[in-house]
């Protein structure tokens, strides 16, 4: 038997140490916890995600009575920004969470079903989108959505 291995390289760096336009993208997602519809969770989730041609749409999470039919952040921002810019290819998407009046000290990750959405527009444009997951002890900087959903399921196999 054979064992193999999947290896995650990525960065944890401070805002300062991030290009301009991270820093905005980071500030975009951290406003966005404000307009977050979480009064299940109190769990307030902002995401901010930026296409090739520099636009930035934007997201929070929004619950519902019936928990299943509400949507992450990030699914908000990309679904607004694929449907607002068809074929505009998203290159960085910025994460971040507040609970009980603070922002989180750990970075928050996206969900499983927000990394499979994600992934679709990697595999429509060929090319990654990087993620800024912001915490207030520290940034992780995670070169694509592919890297955080290994031995994905692409459609790659659908005829
Ligand atoms: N949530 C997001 O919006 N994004 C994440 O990355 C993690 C979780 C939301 C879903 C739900 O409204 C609340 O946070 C608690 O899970």
């Amino acid at each position: 038997m054979k064992e193999l291995q999947i290896n995650l390289k990525f960065h944890s760096c401070t805002l300062e140490e991030l290009p301009q336009e991270d820093q905005e993208l980071i500030a975009a997602a951290k406003e966005m916890t404000a307009t977050s519809y979480s009064p299940y969770s109190r769990f307030q989730v902002g995401a901010a995600i930026r296409l090739q041609d520099g636009r930035i749409f934007r997201g929070s999470n929004q619950e519902n009575a019936v928990f299943p039919v509400g949507l992450c952040a990030e699914r908000v921002a990309f679904f607004a920004a694929s449907a607002s810019s068809p074929g505009v290819p998203p290159v960085s998407i910025a994460i971040a969470a507040q609970t009980e009046g603070a922002f989180t000290a750990r970075p928050v990750t996206p969900c499983g079903s927000c990394r499979q959405a994600l992934l679709e527009a990697e595999t429509r444009f060929h090319q990654p989108i990087r993620v800024l997951l912001y915490g207030t002890e520290g940034i992780y900087v995670i070169p694509s959505i592919q890297s955080l959903l290994p031995l994905t399921f692409d459609g790659s196999e659908l005829a």
